[in-house]
């Protein structure tokens, strides 16, 4: 690191900055494994009241784009939700208990829904919390997606998709009897070295296959290069040329602010274990303009009044789901997409997390936070001169969310993490040669960034002299 760089990437400056900033508290609601958790091989009891670790013992856990970290309050939460299972049984879907701070499991769905409406920029009637992502993603192309051969039949996708959501579309392409060979239209990165998609580019693709495309599903934030998409742009556009437009909010609930109402988006869907920090596997949720949910009182004879899509008795009217008269009457909006009674347990679960998120005053705050952290993680990253990597997300600080992803010179990358994972860092690989590193603003702090960069160059430098070797 040159002489210049360490003042402004110093320990001191770091730990002045964490001084200073407005959200330093919430990272005390959060458990962060220490170093020794990382590497005992014995199981460790729970320990509910386990105190704050300090920055030598704690380990720097960058990793909330794949997996966020525990809030104190859920097991608070999901204790409260066993005393409740234990001591009502089946009452504990609808008796409401004085100074219980959970819904009864009967609304559990409506209150998470009323909680991450904020943090995805709806009302509360266009947001479900359902099932799971991938399975969300289906049940979206399978309402929205009716393909005419002779019209409008492919879907748009990123030819780096997620694996995830290029089976999804794969599929529902076969589930339609038609081929991925023509119906399916990949984006490239311009070029092969380059991972980001530019938005001219994605625009042109679009213009190319206006009056043959049905739906374009895109990621808001690229999994691999932490790119954050032009949401707004790319929405209009697409929907302009009549395409029915699908975001996967993966990497970008929770940690960039979202308008999908105002944006026009025509239905998104996200899962909450990343940066909602809900738990591994945790309930997912989906978005769905208002335009796209309604359900006509007088319907056109021969109509239903609304979309078909693949449903379930809690997608049905409230009031009348347990007549058991088999007529489907789907709640309107988001609600109406609802298959079965959800996990109690996954929702107390989220809900626990989304209270932290109200603790932090929302996304504007965090977004604020997050845009120094990340840039503060750059301006380490820069100092270390002539390193054998480079950052490929964009540098433009509206063009990514919390993540950077690093770019190792050929065959460094196993040296490399495994000389991070004995330094006490966790952050993740995508292979064959990125390291993806997200300080998430609810519980990172400026001296784990400084940490991180300093743990990173020896990294390096070890990987390089174990090459040297071989
Ligand atoms: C961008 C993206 N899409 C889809 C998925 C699949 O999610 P799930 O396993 O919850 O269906 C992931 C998982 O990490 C992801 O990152």
């Amino acid at each position: 690191m040159s002489n210049l760089h360490v003042d402004v990437f110093s320990m001191e400056h770091a730990a002045a900055l964490d001084a200073a900033c407005p959200l330093r508290h919430l990272r005390e609601q959060f458990l962060i494994p220490t170093k020794a958790d990382l590497t005992t091989t014995a199981f460790l009891e729970l320990e509910a009241e386990r105190q704050q670790s300090d920055d030598e013992s704690s380990s720097i856990y960058l990793c909330g784009n794949s997996l966020g970290l525990q809030p104190r309050l859920t097991s608070v939460r999901l204790q409260q939700y066993l005393t409740t299972w234990q001591t009502q049984g089946v009452y504990g879907h609808f008796k409401p208990l004085n100074q219980s701070p959970l819904p009864v499991w009967l609304h559990a769905d409506e209150e998470a829904a009323r909680r991450i409406a904020p943090i995805v920029g709806a009302p509360v009637s266009e947001v479900a919390v359902m099932e799971t992502l991938t399975a969300n993603l289906h049940f979206l192309i399978a309402a929205f997606y009716r393909p005419d051969i002779s019209g409008r039949h492919k879907i748009i996708l990123e030819s780096k998709a997620f694996p995830s959501d290029h089976y999804v579309v794969e599929s529902q392409i076969y589930h339609h009897n038609l081929s991925p060979a023509t119906s399916m239209i990949t984006i490239d990165p311009a070029t092969s070295s380059e991972a980001i998609i530019s938005t001219a580019h994605i625009l042109a693709i679009i213009a190319e296959h206006a009056s043959t495309t049905a739906l374009l599903l895109l990621p808001g934030i690229q999994f691999y290069s932490g790119q954050l998409l032009n949401i707004p742009t790319i929405t209009a556009a697409a929907r302009k040329a009549g395409i029915f437009v699908i975001w996967d909010l993966a990497h970008a609930v929770g940690n960039v602010p979202l308008q999908l109402h105002d944006w026009n988006v025509d239905a998104a869907a996200w899962c909450s274990y990343k940066y909602l920090n809900a738990g591994p596997g945790a309930i997912g949720g989906l978005f769905i303009h208002e335009r796209n949910g309604g359900v006509s009182p007088t319907p056109e004879s021969g109509d239903r009044g609304f979309t078909n899509r693949l449903s379930g008795w809690w997608g049905s009217d409230k009031s009348t789901r347990f007549t058991m008269d088999n007529k489907f009457v789907p709640i309107p909006g988001a609600a109406g997409f609802q298959l079965s009674n959800p996990s109690i347990l996954d929702i107390t679960s989220l809900n626990a997390s989304l209270q932290v998120f109200e603790m932090a005053g929302g996304m504007v705050p965090l977004r604020e936070k997050s845009l120094r952290l990340t840039e503060f993680l750059e301006t380490g990253l820069d100092g270390l001169d002539g390193k054998p990597f480079r950052i490929i997300t964009p540098r433009e600080k509206g063009g990514r969310g919390a993540q950077l992803s690093l770019r190792l010179e050929d065959g460094l990358l196993d040296d490399v993490m495994k000389r991070l994972v004995e330094l006490g860092v966790v952050v993740d690989e995508r292979r064959p040669d990125v390291v993806r590193v997200a300080p998430a603003p609810l519980y990172n702090s400026y001296t784990d960034v400084w940490r991180f960069v300093n743990a990173f160059e020896d990294a390096l430098d070890f990987a390089v002299e174990r090459t040297r070797k071989s």
